[in-house]
């Protein structure tokens, strides 16, 4: 094998195919690798960019991992938002109605409303069927989100989710304004017919 390589360089390469470069007595020879090696390289080499580009991603190609990651857990965030909102809106009334007279309790509208809703100093009655802000329920979920912060009462949409929201409303329509808390506050606004 070692005579082959050495009868081989010194028969045909150290003629034809000598580069002409020697240092310290050791000669280039020109030995190219095949045909076919190079192709593969260079398709491997071409397959490396197309990869890096696709899969490292140009800006916004959303084929990256970390944007695929992102987009993964956005979808995921998004799922789960709807599920505990389709959840909370689908609840049956009597445990919406409960929700909701749990929030009012826990989130301090007893400080201003009362604690049956009978109102006080500050904040209108919300037993009886008269209204300042109007009685829709789309306006009383607007007047809890919105607050009135001119009148002395806090906007909730930073605090409380949609379907809070939308649970105090229903508590306040279904349950409190049936209810006749003895010591009521007088009437302010009118009356819901
Ligand atoms: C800091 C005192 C305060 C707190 C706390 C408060 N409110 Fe009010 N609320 C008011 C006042 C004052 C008004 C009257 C606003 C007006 O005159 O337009 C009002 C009005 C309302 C109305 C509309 C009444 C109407 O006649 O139009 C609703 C409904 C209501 N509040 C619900 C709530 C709920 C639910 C909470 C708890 C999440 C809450 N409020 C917490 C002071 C408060």
């Amino acid at each position: 094998m070692d005579e082959n390589i050495t009868d081989k360089n010194n028969e045909n390469n150290e003629k034809e195919d000598n580069h002409e470069h020697e240092y310290d007595g050791i000669k280039e020879l020109n030995n190219p690798s095949p045909m076919w090696v190079i192709l593969l390289f260079l398709v491997t080499i071409g397959f490396s960019g197309i990869y890096a580009v696709k899969y490292f991603g140009y800006p916004n190609n959303r084929m990256d991992q970390v944007s695929e990651y992102k987009s993964s857990v956005e979808a995921q965030k998004l799922k789960m938002s709807m599920a505990a909102d389709s959840k909370a809106g689908s609840l049956p009334e009597p445990a919406m109605i409960a929700a909701g007279e749990k929030i009012f309790k826990e989130k301090g509208c007893i400080a201003c409303h009362g604690a049956k809703g009978e109102g006080n100093a500050i904040g209108p009655n919300l037993c009886d069927n008269y209204w300042i802000n109007g009685c829709k329920q789309e306006e009383i979920i607007q007047t809890i989100a919105e607050g009135r912060p001119e009148k002395g009462m806090t906007p909730y949409k930073a605090t409380l989710s949609g379907s809070q929201i939308k649970q105090l409303a229903v508590f306040i329509k279904k349950s409190l304004v049936v209810s006749k808390p003895v010591n009521g506050k007088a009437p302010q606004g009118v009356e819901c017919k």
